[in-house]
């Protein structure tokens, strides 16, 4: 009996990893202005995505399902051209933003001025870092 439970429960652990939970897309946009790039390095625990140097107007974006405890975490770092502007941040945590801050997608705004993140549930745009702060964790 104790047997056939774990093995019901890790079923529904495993279906639940693949098709029990939305979506959820992230976008983080380049809107400096005047041609100015941006370097993006941003990964997971399992996915490493890679540096990408993004420039002016373009973006990044990718998706994915939350895992089953809602413990994903996609852990960015972002470099301006400038030595001493870049800091890391967390572009996903389910700890933070499941269900309520991201629950379908996770917008970020990296302008001259600082990186500033959407809230889904209150439709908010607001400051998460800026320059001059120095390096900050979010
Ligand atoms: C995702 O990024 C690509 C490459 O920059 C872009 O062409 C595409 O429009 C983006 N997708 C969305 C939904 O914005």
């Amino acid at each position: 009996m104790k047997i056939l439970c774990v093995i019901v429960l890790l079923t529904l652990v495993s279906m639940s990893n693949s098709i029990g939970f939305t979506r959820i897309q992230v976008r983080i946009m380049n809107r400096r202005g005047n041609g100015k790039s941006i370097t993006i390095h941003c990964q997971s625990e399992d996915d490493d995505l890679g540096t990408h140097v993004v420039s002016d107007g373009q973006e990044i974006n990718w998706s994915f399902r939350e895992n089953f405890m809602l413990t994903t975490r996609f852990y960015c770092y972002l470099q301006w051209d400038r030595k001493g502007k870049h800091f890391n941040f967390d572009a996903y945590s389910g700890k933070r933003d499941d269900g309520g801050r991201c629950s379908t997608e996770c917008l970020w705004k990296i302008l001259e001025g600082g990186l500033w993140g959407y809230d889904q549930e209150q439709q908010i745009w607001q400051a998460f870092s800026l320059p001059g702060m120095g390096e900050k964790e979010v």
